[in-house]
């Protein structure tokens, strides 16, 4: 009995572990994941001749993995945005046919290939030998597998015929019968078992002995490329087929597509064969075949404009609603939780998804209509549980014949549960916040997780569960403390982290220089490290962008808290900023202002580069108007971004040039009242030849 239970533990406890630490993504609450833990140390020292190999006391808690190199892409690697419908995918294609000018009867190919359920590898080859091989990482810098992806028999250590420089992308994945036999041999070794072959991938791969790799039956597509020295080719197809010929194995599905109809009668092909592929595929993508087009489209922040990822419906299952907690973000919101009995919903066993908020229990949208016809959610419910991908389980609905009589309507605390402050929903806003700020240990601590967190400062050896128990003993109670941790528990003082459980002379010692190296920080980082409700990581990078640096933006938000100040107009005339993120903004930086400014004291903020500083219009702040006749207006806008030029909406002091087209109006008027140099399209597009 006892060790069965102790196979058990060390299951769910490694697949909880690894969803907290490598995927961002909890399955058990911390109450849980401590009950079991404890559980587990319990048994153990009862049965010390029982204690597993895999025992989860030797890895919770224990640093993040050590030793991976870091890889900085020569170019990013890029994510996908998600088509759930039909219309979804007809919207993409029309909005590319917009942005490109393209009328109805023009010809516009895409491709269609199965999205691969793995992990995305970029290979580095140059003069036809394998350089280095790195995970995506945050898709800028990525982890060293290189000693690892030489042992993989489907990867070409060495090319013929390719370009000298040559950035080979694709997805790492297991078969379901490759996936099946391994965890046969875990099982019989006493060993881990990996939940799904995705996480059996990513474990196999990301590990640090290359021979464990070696034994691990991994296998590669390759589906997209980053720095090349000369062009594969014309073509999305043309470029697949050139690394087929160069030895790389392409998807066999992969087809090109000349119209919507074709895609979506692909979509329900791929969709048909899924379950006899032999591996997991979560939807097909579609990419614009011309690589002229794609080039014009460029990029938003991390995703294409020109590819999308058409998702297969998400996986569903039926289960028994425990309860309902409340979870404090950082922001104050309370998010009600379900806890569920736990069950299986497409490989992974789910024990919690979120309710949204208490419109959504009560069985309305955010306008008040009616959803699930109306249907509340009580504890005690059976509800239908799926996941989207990999995001967090959701609620879709329940069965009302199988509510017991006992379930009674669940109301929204209107107290904290954590700092027993008032929680008061505003008008207009879907959720109920807690109205005690830093007083209360739930918002403190989620910001303090939100700023360590990846997008953010990314300290390694920092974690989530680092910075909780690290609050929880008062070492840490807000961001700056992190910078002061060496001075108060670093050599020489009376307490020490070395001396703390789970850390030791080198894994403290790490850390302190961890810290130090993060002291250098990207404005666009800090910006939204700060935690500012609404101020997400793309505002971030267009406010770092707009400001440049940390002194101006920090006047900037000093001077615009006059509503009728000049900088109050130039903050909400940014692309992307409205009143609401503003005024946003404006009360944190009131708020807060000496801890933002302490804070700041301790680091060393880069300004935010000009994307391409050699280009005559990179720093200048540009406006269109009128009618613009050799590209759309977001096509120009776009080029104009991707050459390091603000594009606003309004002319005002700060504009540095209007591109007036045909029709142009009082915009033009204003630019010349002010003296700003106004030219036509054609001397925009010489200006940044591309006449
Ligand atoms: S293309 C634009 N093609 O999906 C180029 N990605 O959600 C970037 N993926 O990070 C990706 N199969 O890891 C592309 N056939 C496919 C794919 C694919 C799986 C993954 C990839 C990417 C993620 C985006």
């Amino acid at each position: 009995m006892a060790e069965r239970e102790l196979a058990r533990l060390a299951g769910i406890l490694s697949r909880a572990n690894d969803a907290y630490h490598r995927e961002d993504a909890p399955i058990l609450s911390d109450a849980e994941f401590d009950a079991l833990r404890q559980r587990n140390a319990a048994i153990e020292a009862r049965f010390p001749q029982l204690v597993r190999d895999d025992s989860p006391s030797a890895f919770l808690g224990a640093a993040p993995a050590e030793g991976f190199g870091k890889i900085r892409h020569a170019r990013r690697m890029l994510s996908l945005s998600n088509a759930f419908t039909e219309e979804d995918v007809t919207d993409f294609v029309a909005g590319i046919r917009r942005f490109l000018n393209l009328g109805p009867d023009r010809p516009l190919a895409l491709t269609a290939e199965p999205k691969i359920d793995g992990l995305s590898l970029s290979l580095r080859y140059e003069n036809g030998r394998l350089l280095h091989a790195a995970t995506r990482g945050d898709g800028e810098t990525g982890e060293d597998v290189t000693a690892n992806v030489r042992t993989m028999a489907e990867i070409p250590q060495s090319l013929a015929g390719a370009p000298t420089i040559l950035e080979v992308r694709g997805e790492v994945y297991m078969s379901h019968a490759d996936f099946a036999a391994l965890n046969t041999r875990q099982a019989e070794n006493g060993a881990k078992i990996f939940a799904n072959p995705r996480n059996a991938a990513a474990g196999s791969l990301r590990q640090l002995d290359p021979e464990i790799t070696r034994a691990r039956p991994l296998r590669f597509f390759a589906y997209a490329w980053g720095e090349t020295s000369a062009p594969l080719a014309d073509t999305q197809s043309g470029a697949i087929a050139r690394l087929r010929a160069l030895g790389f194995p392409t998807n066999p599905l992969f087809c090109r597509c000349d119209t919507v109809p074709e895609l979506l009668a692909t979509y329900a092909g791929i969709e048909a064969q899924r379950a006899s592929l032999g591996y997991d595929i979560d939807g097909v993508v579609y990419k614009l075949d011309d690589l002229a087009y794609q080039d014009r489209l460029g990029l938003r922040s991390t995703t294409p404009r020109w590819a999308i990822a058409h998702k297969f419906p998400a996986e569903l299952a039926w289960t028994q609603l425990e309860g309902i907690d409340i979870q404090v973000g950082r922001t104050g919101a309370l998010s009600p939780v379900a806890r569920l009995k736990p069950v299986t919903v497409g490989g992974v066993v789910v024990s919690n998804a979120t309710l949204h908020n208490e419109d959504y229990i009560a069985g309305r949208d955010s306008r008040g209509t009616p959803i699930r016809e109306g249907r509340d959610i009580r504890v005690g419910d059976w509800v239908q549980v799926y996941r989207a991908g990999d995001v967090i389980p959701k609620i879709r609905d329940l069965d009302p014949a199988r509510r017991p009589d006992t379930a009674i309507p669940w109301q929204m605390p209107d107290h904290c549960p954590e700092c027993g402050s008032p929680a008061i929903r505003e008008p207009g806003d879907s959720v109920r916040r807690c109205t005690g700020g830093m007083i209360c240990p739930a918002q403190a601590v989620e910001r303090l997780k939100h700023f360590v967190s990846r997008a953010a400062f990314d300290i390694e050896g920092l974690g989530a569960k680092q910075v909780e128990s690290f609050w929880r003993d008062g070492w840490i109670a807000s961001p700056r403390d992190i910078f002061t941790l060496k001075e108060r528990f670093g050599p020489g003082q009376p307490r020490q982290l070395k001396n703390r459980e789970g850390w030791g002379e080198k894994s403290a010692q790490n850390l302190f220089d961890a810290i130090d190296e993060k002291r250098r920080i990207p404005l666009a980082r800090l910006i939204f490290a700060l935690g500012i409700r609404h101020v997400g990581e793309t505002s971030g990078g267009m406010l770092a962008t707009h400001y440049g640096s940390w002194d101006a933006f920090r006047s900037a938000m000093s001077d615009a808290q006059d509503s009728e100040s000049a900088a109050y107009a130039e903050l909400i005339s940014i692309d992307g900023v409205g009143p609401v993120m503003a005024q946003s903004l404006l009360t944190s930086f009131q708020a807060e202002a000496a801890e933002i400014d302490a804070l700041a004291a301790m680091l060393d903020i880069q300004p935010a580069e000009a994307r391409a500083t050699d280009s005559p219009v990179a720093g200048k702040t540009v406006v269109f108007t009128g009618t613009l006749e050799r590209m759309t207006r977001a096509e120009a806008k776009a080029r104009a971004e991707a050459l390091g030029a603000k594009v606003a909406g309004s002319v005002s002091a700060k504009t540095d040039l209007l591109i007036a087209g045909p029709g142009a109006g009082s915009k033009a008027k204003k630019a010349a009242d002010l003296g700003v140099e106004v030219i036509d399209e054609d001397q925009w597009l010489a200006l940044i030849g591309a006449s």
